[in-house]
């Protein structure tokens, strides 16, 4: 038996960092990638390209089979490029954790959600990164990827992977690096510049070169605490300037004022001035969680981050005030909300993508039928909307009992829907028919490929959240159109 002194031991394991850091600079490192969501399934077929081997993690089975079949589950992701990886065996996708000890490098993706009590809930993070701390060997980067609070990668990762006696910087390297994908947008991940913020100077070095072989431009920090609040800032300014406008929406309204002229009068300004549109709220992973993330983190330290607790605050009412139209609109009809037949036309929670998460459409949609009325939805990207109110606080005005929730379907059926915590709705094929069948269309998102000139022609009477009649049809509609 050969007995290896401590000093032996840190060369041999120094040694590793060297060889981790030429393996990924001569492109022949083995990446792994845990979770294959929104974040994680691009990023891994894009490693694809420029590593011989990917190995994607996911504890659904389901998306790992889907995925091995060389099919994608994201729409901005073709079914060529996953098809391509596999076909290539470039990327391969298991459920098995363990394979992660045979990577050099492991980019973490996993969903960052809130507590009931909008507390962060790290339990995914941690679930990942207890099972990469069970595999790690010697020669090994982690990247954490997930949106979360300052802090996480140095207070929550770093112990763990340290935990059976490897050190950083001698034996593994950790970072983190924030997503920064646009679903629905037009931007190539390759075009999206990185900022990476390690919990060491060679994580950092390491994780850049790492990052350089798949996109343009890398932007180190000086540490990962700096890079996680990166995000939370970037998003935190999205959650308070859609606030910010929301507000303004509703300001115009009581002044009588056309917001959308205003704002699109205000953004010919070509300097100081960044237009941000109203909307029914917000959703999605990112825009209404992650700045929550920030104030939390805040608070904990003593400090009152009051722009996200008021910018939330407006735009969680959005979908209330959205009802309030409706109810005002077939008021002006002589109509009640009660047994009246209302069409969402979008569910997604923005314009041109297929997310439903957290969309506002789900509250809209929860507080008509709490009023009695019929529900149905248009959304060409949305076959099948599912409902989940465990996920949904109790506030509800119960004017109907929860089982007398209905939908247009069910109504033109003559029969009533008996579900109570879960319930699911699929989307109708958008007719002249459907429309003159309809007391009031609701527009919660815009796809391009919605017909609005349609709506415009054969619905009644519109509430329009997102602008997708322009003023053009409006002109000459049949419909009465109601906007923010
Ligand atoms: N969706 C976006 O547009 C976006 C943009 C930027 C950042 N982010 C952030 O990226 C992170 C991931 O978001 P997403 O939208 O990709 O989520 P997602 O729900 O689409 O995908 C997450 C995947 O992780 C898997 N998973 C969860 N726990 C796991 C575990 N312990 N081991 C293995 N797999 C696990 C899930 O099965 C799922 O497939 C979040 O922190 C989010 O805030 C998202």
């Amino acid at each position: 038996m050969t007995l290896i002194t401590g000093q032996a031991a840190s060369a041999q394991a120094a040694t590793a960092i060297d060889e981790l850091e030429a393996r990924i600079r001569d492109r022949v490192a083995t990446i792994g990638v845990v979770g294959l969501g929104y974040v994680g399934l691009p990023l891994a077929v894009e490693f694809a390209k420029a590593y011989p081997k990917v190995i994607g993690c996911d504890m659904n089975p389901d998306r790992v089979e889907m995925l091995a079949g060389g099919r994608s589950h994201i729409a901005d992701v073709p079914h060529a490029e996953v098809a391509e990886a596999v076909g290539a065996e470039r990327f391969l996708t298991s459920t098995d954790m363990s394979l992660l000890g045979g990577c050099d490098a492991i980019v973490i993706c996993v969903p960052t959600p809130l507590e009931k009590s909008k507390d962060p809930d790290l339990s995914y993070v941690r679930g990942a990164a207890k099972a990469i701390a069970d595999a790690l060997r010697p020669g090994q980067l982690v990247i954490l990827e997930s949106t979360t609070y300052p802090g996480t990668t140095d207070e929550l990762l770093l112990p763990l992977f340290a935990q059976n006696g490897l050190q950083l910087d001698r034996d593994f390297l950790l970072a983190f690096s924030p997503e920064r994908v646009d679903p629905g947008s037009t931007y190539a991940l390759r075009d999206i510049p990185k900022v990476v913020g390690g919990c060491s100077e060679r994580s950092t070095a390491v994780a850049c070169e790492l990052y350089g072989s798949i996109v343009n431009s890398v932007h180190p920090v000086s540490s990962a605490r700096v890079a996680e609040t990166v995000k939370l800032l970037e998003n935190t300014f999205r959650l308070v300037n859609i606030g910010l406008i929301n507000e303004f929406a509703l300001l115009c309204s009581h002044l009588g004022i056309d917001s959308g002229e205003v704002i699109g009068a205000a953004a010919t300004k070509p300097f100081g001035f960044m237009p941000f549109f109203p909307g029914p709220g917000v959703g999605g992973h990112c825009i209404p969680l992650d700045p929550l993330y920030l104030s939390w983190k805040a608070q904990q330290q003593g400090f009152i981050s009051r722009f996200i607790d008021l910018a939330d605050q407006i735009n969680s009412q959005m979908p209330a005030h959205v009802v309030e139209l409706v109810m005002d609109a077939l008021n002006s009809r002589a109509k009640a909300m009660r047994d009246s037949r209302i069409l969402i036309v979008g569910v997604a929670y923005k314009n041109d993508i297929d997310d439903t998460r957290q969309s506002p459409a789900i509250a809209v949609i929860d507080r008509l039928r709490a009023r009695g009325a019929y529900v149905a939805y248009h959304d060409p990207l949305v076959p099948v909307l599912d409902f989940d109110f465990h996920d949904w606080p109790e506030w509800r005005p119960r004017v109907t009992l929860p089982s007398e929730r209905r939908s247009l379907r069910v109504a033109n059926h003559r029969a009533f829907s008996r579900r109570r915590r879960y319930d699911m709705l699929e989307s109708m094929e958008l007719t002249p028919k459907l429309l003159a069948d309809t007391d009031c269309v609701v527009i919660l998102a815009k796809h391009r490929s919605v017909d609005y000139a349609m709506i415009a022609q054969h619905a009644d009477l519109v509430v329009d959240t997102r602008d997708a009649i322009s003023a053009e049809l409006r002109a000459s509609a049949r419909a009465q159109v109601v906007r923010l």
